[in-house]
Order: C-alpha cells, then sequence, then structure tokens
C-alpha cells in the first residue's frame, strides 16, 4: 500500500496527490508554512490525512521556533495551520490535540518539547492506521457478498495515514473472502475517484470501474450497486454528514432504490458540538477547478462559477455510521454519543 505521509529528518514527506496518478512524486514539507500550502493546495487531502499534516506541521514548527516567546509562536503555528481549510474538523481536532499536549510540557527543555511533539504527531498517524484497520473490520460484514460497492470521491489510503475508511471497509470485506468489485464516481470537480481512488484500488489488484458522477443513479436502479460506502468530513450530532460535493446526490439516489448508504469515519470526524449539519463551514474552491479540466478551459471565458467542496447529507439518508468503536444507527444522537465515549 501507498505511503501518504511520513516524518523524517528532513521534513514530513508526502505523496504529492495532485501530480497521481500519471506522476508518483513526493513532496518534503520543511517548516509548517510548507505544510500549511500543502493542506491548501491538496497535495494532501482527505480529513484524517489532514490531521496527521496538521499534528506534523505543528511538530515541525517548534523544531526550527526560538526558544524566546515560544508560547506566541505555537499560537501563530497553530493559527495557520488552522486556516487552511475549514471543513474536515479532523484539522482541528488534531491542533488541538497538539495545543493540549504543548500546555503540558510548558516550562520543559525546548529539546525535550521538541522530542515529545514529534512523537505524539508520529503517534497520531500509527493510530490512524489502526483506527482504520478497526472501520474496516466492523464494516466488513455490512458488504453484501458479489455485489459492487460504489463510493465517491476519495476515503481510502491516500485520505488517511493508511489502509482507508471507505476503502478499508472495502479492503476489509475482500479480506474476509467477499467477492466484490468497485464503482469509483470521478467526483467532480478535482477527480478524486479517477485519479486517486481508481489508482490506489488498482495497486491492490481490487477490480474497480470508473463511472462519471451523473452515472450513480442509472447503475443503482440496475441492481448492481449492493451498497454505497463513502468518507466523511466532519459528522454533526444528529448523523448529518458533510462529505465531497455530490455524496449528497448519491445518497438521495440510493434510498430511492433501496441501496444500503454507509457513511465510514473515525470518531474524529465527530463534532457532536453542532446540533445540525446546517451548521458544518462548507469551503468554497477556486472557479478554475470547475472551469478548468488538466488546465484547459472547458466553459466559455468569464462564466459565473460555483464550488462548493463539500454537501451534507441529512442523517435520514445515512443507513450506518461506521466507526472504529462500532456501527451506529438512527436515532445517531444517541448511538454516535455512546461510540464516542460521551
Ligand atoms: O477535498 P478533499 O479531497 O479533502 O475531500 C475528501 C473527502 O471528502 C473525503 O471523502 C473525506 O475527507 C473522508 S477521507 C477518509
Amino acid at each position: 500500500m501507498v505511503e501518504t505521509i511520513e516524518w523524517t529528518p528532513s521534513g514530513v514527506v508526502m505523496i504529492d496527490q495532485t501530480r497521481l496518478p500519471l506522476h508518483e512524486e513526493y513532496v518534503t514539507c520543511r517548516n509548517y508554512e510548507e505544510v500549511a500550502t500543502a493542506i491548501r493546495d491538496m497535495i494532501i487531502r482527505g480529513a484524517p490525512a489532514i490531521g496527521v499534516a496538521a499534528a506534523m506541521g505543528v511538530a515541525i514548527g517548534v523544531q526550527y521556533a526560538a526558544e524566546d516567546g515560544l508560547d506566541a509562536q505555537m499560537e501563530t503555528i497553530c493559527d495557520t495551520l488552522a486556516k487552511t481549510r475549514p471543513t474536515a474538523v479532523n484539522l482541528f481536532w488534531a491542533i488541538d490535540r497538539m495545543k493540549r499536549l504543548y500546555a503540558t510540557l510548558r516550562g520543559q527543555p525546548i529539546a525535550a518539547i521538541r522530542e515529545r511533539l514529534i512523537s505524539e504527531a508520529k503517534l497520531v498517524r500509527e493510530e490512524d492506521i489502526a483506527i482504520n484497520r478497526a472501520i474496516g473490520k466492523h464494516g466488513a460484514p455490512l458488504v453484501p457478498d458479489g455485489k459492487t460497492v460504489l463510493t465517491h470521491c476519495n476515503a481510502g489510503a491516500l485520505a488517511t495515514a493508511g489502509y482507508g475508511t471507505a476503502l478499508g471497509v472495502i479492503r476489509a470485506a475482500i479480506e474476509t473472502g467477499k467477492k466484490i468489485d468497485v464503482f469509483a464516481d470521478e467526483t467532480r470537480p478535482f477527480l478524486q475517484g479517477a485519479r486517486l481512488t481508481v489508482w490506489e484500488l488498482q495497486q491492490d489488484k481490487i477490480p474497480t470501474t470508473l463511472i462519471t458522477d451523473n452515472m450513480a443513479g442509472h447503475f443503482m436502479k440496475s441492481g448492481r450497486i449492493g451498497c454505497v460506502v463513502v468518507g466523511a468530513d466532519r459528522i454533526a450530532a444528529t448523523g448529518d454528514v458533510a462529505n465531497k460535493v455530490g455524496t449528497y446526490s448519491v445518497a438521495v439516489l440510493a434510498k430511492e432504490n433501496g441501496v444500503p448508504f454507509y457513511v465510514a469515519a473515525p470518531i474524529s470526524t465527530l463534532d457532536l458540538t453542532l446540533t445540525s449539519g446546517d451548521q458544518i463551514p462548507i469551503e468554497e474552491r477556486s472557479a478554475a477547478e470547475v472551469t478548468h479540466v488538466f488546465g484547459n478551459l472547458v466553459a466559455p471565458e468569464g462564466t459565473a462559477v460555483k464550488n462548493p467542496a463539500f454537501d451534507v447529507t441529512p442523517f435520514r439518508y445515512v443507513t450506518g455510521i461506521i466507526t472504529e468503536n462500532g456501527v451506529a444507527h438512527a436515532p445517531y444522537e444517541e448511538s454516535l454519543k455512546r461510540l464516542a465515549g460521551k
């Protein structure tokens, strides 16, 4: 399986997800500003991977911070990273985790603080892989044998520290001997499905078929799709799910066609402070992502464009939310709280 992100002595190394699938290149971020740029420019993307990158960003920031005024520098590092992308709550979860640790370390020699922050960031990464394996274990029994699983965007190894959430469920189902194949929505405008999901599943020799987003309903109606499994960027206490734009349409089509719609996500993607999905901030990205495909203009010059990167699927379309602690079902207020240990 591919390595998405790693801490190395020369910096934070990430596979460049803007270059895949044609080029397998790695980028080394040597300071926290470069980590922030990598998150903003989607060199690394996917909620859990963004969280790992942010933790490593804090750790690398403190490596080069002066001992004098360390608290203020820590604040700047965290603020810079927090301003990169607004929707995936894992970003804020990881920054908070590093901040809370830092608060317990204040007053210690700077070398000890630096070392401890590095080991914490590495731990966030290791834990993420273990969490995804657990999500897979809980999700595998839900996948119907001998059918096709439809997924949207990329919630795979590339979107996490490894193994993936939605694709982790697919991997785990295959590991238990199920004969399944995958339909990957191409996921306009950034093409995470076509470029990343298809690429990473091919690496694992998992049979995968690419479809354009507007074909999902057609295949669901045909009876071929056994279930839909997607990831999430933020889940409100009600079970409303923010995920890559287009997920909502897929969920509505799934309900209409009697296809189970599952969301696979770690507990760190829950935002139980939100009482409705409408409170989730939705990132608006550049118009060029819509007007251009691989640098080529596909609409008339000056066209008005909207480009929300995410949408919110109301809980009533969600059959279950698969976490590392088990599967939540409606009513989600209760089941999510229980799984989160709250
Ligand atoms: O804009 P992206 O590529 O960061 O969006 C990614 C998604 O929407 C994923 O489905 C989500 O982060 C879950 S990744 C395990």
